[in-house]
């Protein structure tokens, strides 16, 4: 069988996004970020975001298709994120999916958002193969996956409470970095010292799990008493220290599942896998290990459609039927169900 041509539609969030893949080779790929939407909330407003999508949705996957050069009769299938994320968010585009699949009479694939971020490093590498440990951390979600071929997944550790994004987010907003927290970190911490204040890792007993409510705590305490005392260090300093506090825990858990799966390689997906200090310490990790890393390029770990499109393009090629326009979107999917 020719490449399939697959058009994607993410809308879990806060990104409208929308790609067409020919295989893995990525055709088009068109975003609308809603950022400046919810930035004066100070954060996702779920009824926004889905107001947002319906507004962006249509433009979008015509851009799409212009810019891949492909009409939508060529299509040989549509795909969109069934779940997790927000429900109103998710309706949006698997609705337009579904819709748009019923017109032009073609299979329709509901796909979890975890499983696209999972495969974004194939549209980037193509040594990027199982068995391997991949490192999922997005805004609402955060695991350790063993990948033991594609499509057969064991979760080996997740976080008992919030997403690594979510503590990104959550403290920024805290230090008065606004939002997005997370690349606003990442940009405050440039230059700041990461050991200028020794916040806690959490959950060091067990292996591969997470906890990041224990930072929150800790950030807060301090942030007070250094306030109080007239002692506040200064903001970059504070940025780089959560950083490097969630960082070290993501990376120190992932080499964990490393060496207890005994993999050789290593992968990543997710909005969090964008952050540079994390891309710079797995990537030392990696080498000294001797273990080959794919993170993908910033665009391929944040939301996007490609991801999306590419899970189906392996479903289509492994002969799965395609998903019937009965089906329905699931906020709390979850990898592997
Ligand atoms: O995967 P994603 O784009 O959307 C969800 O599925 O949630 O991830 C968004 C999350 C947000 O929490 C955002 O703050 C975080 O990824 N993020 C980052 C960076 N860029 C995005 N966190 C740390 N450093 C970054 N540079
Ligand atoms: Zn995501």
């Amino acid at each position: 069988m020719n490449d399939p041509l697959v058009l994607g539609i993410e809308t879990s969030c806060d990104e409208t996004g929308v790609a067409v893949l020919e295989g893995f080779n990525v055709r088009s790929f068109v975003l609308a970020s809603q950022t400046e939407e919810h930035a004066r909330f100070g954060g996702v407003v779920p009824e926004v975001a889905a107001r947002a999508h319906v507004e962006a949705i249509r433009p979008l996957v015509h851009q799409a298709l212009a810019s891949a050069g492909v009409h939508s009769d060529q299509l040989d299938a549509i795909a969109a994120t069934q779940g997790p994320g927000l429900i109103g968010a998710l309706m949006v585009g698997f609705a337009f999916g579904k819709s748009l699949a019923w017109t032009l009479e073609k299979p329709f694939y509901g796909i979890d958002h975890m499983e696209g971020h999972l495969y974004a490093p194939r549209l980037e590498f193509a040594e990027y193969e199982p068995p391997a440990v991949v490192l999922l951390a997005s805004g609402g979600h955060s695991q350790i996956v063993h990948v033991r071929a594609w499509g057969e997944y064991e979760t080996l550790g997740a976080t008992i409470d919030d997403a690594a994004g979510e503590a990104f987010d959550k403290l920024a907003r805290f230090v008065g970095l606004g939002y997005p927290g997370g690349p606003a970190i990442d940009a405050e911490a440039e230059g700041g010292d990461p050991a200028a204040v020794p916040f806690p890792r959490a959950l060091r007993d067990r292996p591969f799990d997470f906890s990041f409510s224990g930072l929150k705590t800790s950030v807060v305490t301090y942030l007070e008493k250094a306030r109080d005392n007239d002692e506040l260090p200064p903001r970059a300093d504070v940025a780089a220290s959560i950083q490097e506090a969630i960082v070290d825990v993501l990376v120190e858990k992932t080499f964990n599942a490393v060496e207890e799966t005994g993999v050789k390689t290593v992968g990543g997906g997710g909005g969090v896998l964008a952050n540079r200090r994390l891309r710079e310490r797995l990537n030392e990790e990696a080498t000294r290990r001797g273990v080959r890393l794919f993170v993908p390029s910033i665009r391929m770990c944040t939301d996007n459609g490609a991801m999306i499109a590419a899970v189906a393009v392996d479903r289509i090629r492994a002969g799965t039927p395609s998903d019937g326009l009965g089906s329905d979107v699931d906020s709390s999917l979850r990898l592997g169900s």
